[in-house]
Formats: C-alpha cells, structure tokens, sequence
C-alpha cells in the first residue's frame, strides 16, 4: 500500500504494510529513532509525535493513517526556535527527562502553547498528564511548563504589539 505524507516538512512517498504502526514507520523506515516506543498501549506517551500539529501516540496510529498528514518528530522540532527556548528553560531549571519521556513531555507543552488554555495548574497538569514519569518531578515540570508557556505568550503578544503599531 503506498502512502503520500509530510514528514518533517519533506514529501514522503512509501510503499508499506497495512498492517505497520506509525512509530514503527518512523523508526524502521526512516531512521528516526529519538521517539521511543514502550508500551505499545497508548499508555505511556513515550512514542508522541506531532500530526497535523497535535501530540498522537503513534504506536496507536496504522502508518497508512498518516496518508495526507504532517508529521513531526523530535528530529523536526529539534530544528525549531521554539524548541531552543523550551530546552534553554529546561536546562535553567535543571530539569532533564530521559529520552524516554523527554518528547511526549515537550510535545504536551508545545501543543498547550498553541491551545486558548489559560494558564493554570490544573490545566498544564491535565495537558501533561499523558506521561508516564515517576523519577523526576511532577512539581518542577509543572513549574517549567508554566514558565515556558507565559514566556512563549509574553513574545507573542511582544511580536504581535509590534506589528500593530507598524501598521
Ligand atoms: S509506546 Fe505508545 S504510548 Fe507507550
Ligand atoms: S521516565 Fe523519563 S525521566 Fe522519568
């Protein structure tokens, strides 16, 4: 079965099982190996991927499901600028999660970025809560997702202020 999708920002064409996951797509057929595959359950978020710019668990995903989508993988959002920032607040605060649980954390918070939420515990708390983590802290990552999501929107509206008094 061939299927026609965006991976990374690049056109894919490939030639696939019905039966193959997305996870296993990405990391057999293209080498991408930085998000991990645990459980296989959709439990444990350590496979998330970013399709069509919402966090999936992609070992529950079919690769032909990706037919037509954009996809992308801690390889693409490791070329990003926001990905620099959130990893710079990582490191301010000393918080470094394993290769694991690293991705399905940072792609919550990338997603919560681009969501209406308002900033509050509660909600960054059930945005995260796809991640199955008990050795770092839940306290500190809440406290640097909040400090990323105000700095992101802070640029924003800094960027967006902007333009309006240009015009
Ligand atoms: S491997 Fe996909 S959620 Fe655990
Ligand atoms: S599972 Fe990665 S730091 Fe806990």
């Amino acid at each position: 079965m061939i299927i026609r999708f965006k991976l990374n920002g690049e056109e894919k064409i490939i030639d696939i099982p019905a039966t193959k996951r997305a996870i296993d797509l990405l990391r057999e057929n293209f080498g991408l190996l930085k998000n991990k595959a645990s459980c296989y359950q959709g439990a444990c978020g350590n496979c998330s991927v970013l399709i069509d710019d919402r966090i999936v668990s992609s070992c529950s995903v079919l690769a032909f499901d990706l037919r037509g989508r954009s996809v992308v993988t801690a390889e693409g959002f490791m070329k990003t600028e926001e990905y620099q920032r959130i990893n710079h607040l990582f490191q301010k605060n000393q918080y470094d999660p394993c290769d694991f649980c690293r991705w399905g954390k940072i792609f919550a918070i990338h997603e919560f970025l681009h969501s209406e939420e308002r900033v509050d515990g509660s909600a960054l708390t059930h945005a995260l809560k796809g991640n199955q983590c008990n050795c770092t802290s839940p306290t500190l990552l809440l406290s640097v997702a909040e400090q990323i999501v105000e700095a992101e929107r802070k640029m924003n509206a800094g960027r967006q202020h902007e333009r309006s008094a240009r015009k």
